[in-house]
């Protein structure tokens, strides 16, 4: 069977860098959002599931419950813009795309699911999507399982926006860059696809923050400023062993809505965010259907004050609970200021908290070029959630070390 596919289909940068004839070891897709890396990447792996023999794609996220919504719908998509429905067989349980036409495979997993990751075996290819989720160890680890003979060229596709000039990524791949690899820059510019809408989105992050415009629509190594919370660690933790949960939500609509459980130990001191959800063009009734998935109706949901009509909803659903946050006692700084002096874990499935904190910086005087003691106010949802979920917390200190609001100037 001969199933050509056009050149059409395919932006063009990718094509002008050879990326689809591309057999090295590491082919590093890297630059702005939507820059078409994660399209591109789900193309290649089509195309070489249909033209070779013998293939068993691996694609890898960090967390497993991310993959159905991104790689696996876009690889579904690709299938179907192609017209080539007929020729896979797609299974949500497990995971899984089959070609028909010669049995190659693509799998999919977490790496925080080790157990299914050690039981695939024979791996020909791997990509790597939102390498930045990664810790190098998870990826060193999984470089290892592309070993072994195979008829074809065994290569990892990575893709990813560079959020840190500090990341492991820009050490290993760009200032001593390993034999065989190709990087790829890209930036929306350079997707002919992309809608006129999204392109202003990115445009405008030039007035909003700078560090964001570098990474997001230049496609530049982020550069960190002062940082908000440099006070925190991503760590593994058992969620069942913590109590003294708090929840919070901020809401959004064309911003996500972001809500976060956290879990506080008094004693140590220690904030644990446990779990997040993130999304946008929910209305407050879509909300507290997925709220209702993730805590019970009788837990206390702190909510931004400024949004009284939406918390009588989130009631009325059900959450009798859901509660703005203390007058007097919710302002940005002495929130920011009461958990920078504690600790702050944070579990390594909450991917989107973590891209939120770890470019969140302090606002620069453009005269002066000092820091302002005010956060960009940007890109921050999850990050005001966690300071409406420890809300309570913080007026109980308030209280017992007997500080009143003029104290803080408030
Ligand atoms: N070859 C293509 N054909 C049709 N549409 C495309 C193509 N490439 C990209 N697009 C469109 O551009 C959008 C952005 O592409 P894509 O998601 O691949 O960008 P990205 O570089 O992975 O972005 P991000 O850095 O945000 O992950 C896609 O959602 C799709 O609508
Ligand atoms: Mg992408």
């Amino acid at each position: 069977m001969n199933i050509n596919i056009s050149k059409k289909v395919f932006a063009p940068v990718y094509l002008k860098h050879h990326a689809l004839e591309n057999t090295d070891r590491y082919l590093i897709l890297y630059g702005g959002a939507g820059s078409g890396k994660s399209v591109f990447a789900s193309q290649k792996i089509l195309f070489r599931l249909l033209k070779e023999k013998n293939q068993r794609f691996l694609v890898v996220r960090k967390v497993a419950a991310t993959l159905k919504n991104s790689v696996y719908e876009l690889l579904k998509d690709t299938i179907s813009r192609w017209g080539l429905y007929p020729y896979f067989t797609v299974t949500k349980s497990p995971l899984e795309i089959t070609c028909n036409l010669n049995g190659n495979k693509i799998l999919f997993v977490g790496i925080d699911d080790p157990e299914k990751l050690k039981s695939i075996a024979g791996i020909t290819s791997i990509w790597v999507e939102e390498a930045t989720e990664l810790t190098q160890e998870d990826f060193q680890q999984l470089d290892l399982r592309l070993r072994g003979k195979t008829k074809t060229y065994k290569q990892i596709i990575i893709t990813f926006n560079p959020i840190s000039e500090h990341h492991w990524l820009k050490k290993y791949f760009f200032d001593n860059t390993p034999e065989h690899t190709t990087i790829i820059k890209t930036t929306y510019l350079d997707n002919p696809f992309l809608d006129d809408s999204y392109k202003r989105t990115l445009e405008n992050l030039k007035n909003k923050d700078e560090n964001y415009y570098r990474i997001y629509a230049l496609g530049e190594f982020g550069q960190l400023g002062k940082m908000v919370y440099p006070n925190y660690s991503i760590k593994d933790f058992d969620i069942s062993l913590l109590d003294n949960f708090y929840y919070g939500n901020d809401f959004g609509f064309n911003d996500p809505m972001a809500w976060i459980e956290v879990a506080y130990d008094k004693k140590a001191e220690t904030i644990y965010v446990c779990r997040e959800f993130k999304k946008s063009g929910l209305t407050t009734s879509d909300l507290a259907q997925e709220l209702k998935k993730r805590m019970s109706l009788r837990d206390i949901l702190i909510c931004d004050s400024a949004e009284p009509d939406r918390i009588e909803e989130l009631r009325r659903a059900g959450f009798k609970n859901a509660r703005p946050t203390k007058k007097g006692r919710n302002s940005i700084n002495f929130g920011i200021d009461w958990i920078k002096s504690r600790k702050l874990i944070i579990h390594p499935s909450c991917v989107e908290f973590i891209k939120e904190i770890q470019t969140y910086q302090y606002m620069k005087d453009n005269k002066t070029n000092e820091y302002l003691d005010k956060p960009v106010d940007a890109n921050n949802h999850l990050l005001d959630a966690l300071r409406y979920a420890l809300n309570m917390e913080m007026n109980k200190n308030h209280r017992r070390i007997g500080l009143s609001k003029h104290a803080f100037g408030l």
